[in-house]
């Protein structure tokens, strides 16, 4: 009796088995219970929403704003006129100054820029019925001294073809639809601005050939210089009397640097307009586009006064361009100092028609 009551339990490999597996049940819904219970029960410091409100989307995007991403990824703040030209946000997908772009060149350039070539045309229609023509102080003499030789006679032309071909066609680019066709009809309009479309993009390149010309026959005398101080005080001989100048005054060498500068930016987005594929960033192209108008209509509004000058406002200086030649005393009056280092005379010396002064 003894013996068995104290008799080892034998414990067979099966029931093992089935214990532990009994054993992984109980723990394995024991952890589902919890799980279950963590998704159903709010925690303790959870607040209830009001009944109505509905919850939002869940907070997928972590801790960033949505206005944030969404802003970044369209490349800026639509109403941020400087979004043309700073740069785009990191990993931005789109641009938004496409809108700004069309109404710059539809309120601004369309709807003004031909009012400033007009108000230089009238600005000098008005100073030549006040002031008349410039005349050569004691008329020509019939001594002529070499202004300009060949080669810069033919860059000045060959220049002055290309850009006024250029400029005709721009402007019925730019201004044919508000121009052209309301007067002359959509199909008028439509050949026209097609053929100019081609003559511009045939003769532009043409035009940096003739800057780069135009930069290297005339830039000798166009440096600034102290004497060009005096030409701005009085200016130009307006106020105060005869102003000296060297071969150019400041007017021309101010006039010459306009050509070449502003003639880079035409040139630059040119180009970029020509060849887009250049750049990957569609910004610079409506950029370009703004400034290639804006340059030009400031060209062609100088450009006025320029012929102004070189043919009915001044008289003998189309030789200049024409022949090469001017006559002394229109040299003596306008380029006193020029006059001065070419001939060795002094320019205040009586004019040379035989007497007069
Ligand atoms: C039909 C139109 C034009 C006429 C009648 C004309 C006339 C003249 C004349 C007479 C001169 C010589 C001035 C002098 O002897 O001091 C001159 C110089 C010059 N012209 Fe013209 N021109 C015309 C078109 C142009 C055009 C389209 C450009 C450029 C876009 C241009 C750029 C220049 C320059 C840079 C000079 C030299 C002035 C300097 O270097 O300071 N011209 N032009």
């Amino acid at each position: 009796m003894q013996d068995t009551l104290f008799k080892p339990a034998r414990i067979s490999v099966g029931k093992l088995v089935a214990g532990f597996a009994l054993l992984l049940v109980i723990l394995m819904l024991f952890g589902v219970s919890q799980t279950y219970a963590q998704s159903v029960r709010a925690p303790g410091n959870a607040v209830n929403l009001d009944d109505g409100i509905e919850e939002g989307p869940s907070n997928a995007l972590g801790e960033d704003s949505q206005s944030d991403f969404w802003r970044n990824f369209r490349g800026g703040d639509p109403n941020d006129i400087k979004q043309m030209i700073s740069a785009l946000p990191e990993g931005a997908v789109m641009t938004t100054t496409g809108e700004h772009w069309r109404l710059i060149r539809e309120n601004y350039i369309r709807k003004y820029a031909g009012w400033f070539p007009l108000g230089v045309i009238g600005i000098l229609l008005l100073y030549h019925l006040i002031k008349g023509k410039m005349r050569i102080p004691g008329g020509y003499s019939d001594n002529t001294l070499t202004r300009f030789n060949i080669n810069q006679r033919v860059a000045h032309w060959f220049m002055a073809g290309v850009f006024i071909i250029l400029g005709i066609t721009g402007l019925i680019i730019l201004l044919g639809r508000p121009l052209i066709a309301p007067y002359l009809g959509k199909e008028v309009n439509s050949i026209l601005t097609s053929a100019s479309m081609q003559g511009h993009n045939l003769f532009g390149p043409l035009f940096i050939l003739a800057l780069l010309w135009m930069f290297f026959k005339f830039v000798r005398g166009n440096f600034f210089q102290i004497v060009d101080l005096k030409w701005i005080f009085k200016m130009g001989g307006f106020f105060g009397g005869h102003v000296s100048s060297s071969q150019f005054n400041f007017g021309e060498k101010t006039w010459f640097w306009i050509v070449i500068l502003v003639g880079i930016v035409m040139s630059v987005t040119g180009i970029l307009l020509l060849f887009p594929w250049l750049v990957d960033d569609l910004r610079w192209l409506q950029l370009s586009t703004i400034l290639h108008a804006g340059g030009a209509i400031l060209l062609i509004s100088v450009l006025f006064g320029h012929i102004y000058v070189g043919t009915v406002g001044m008289e003998g200086s189309l030789d200049s361009m024409l022949k090469g030649q001017v006559d002394e005393n229109w040299a003596k009056a306008h380029h006193d100092l020029w006059y001065e280092e070419v001939t060795g005379k002094s320019a205040t010396e009586s004019t040379d028609k035989e007497g007069t002064s």
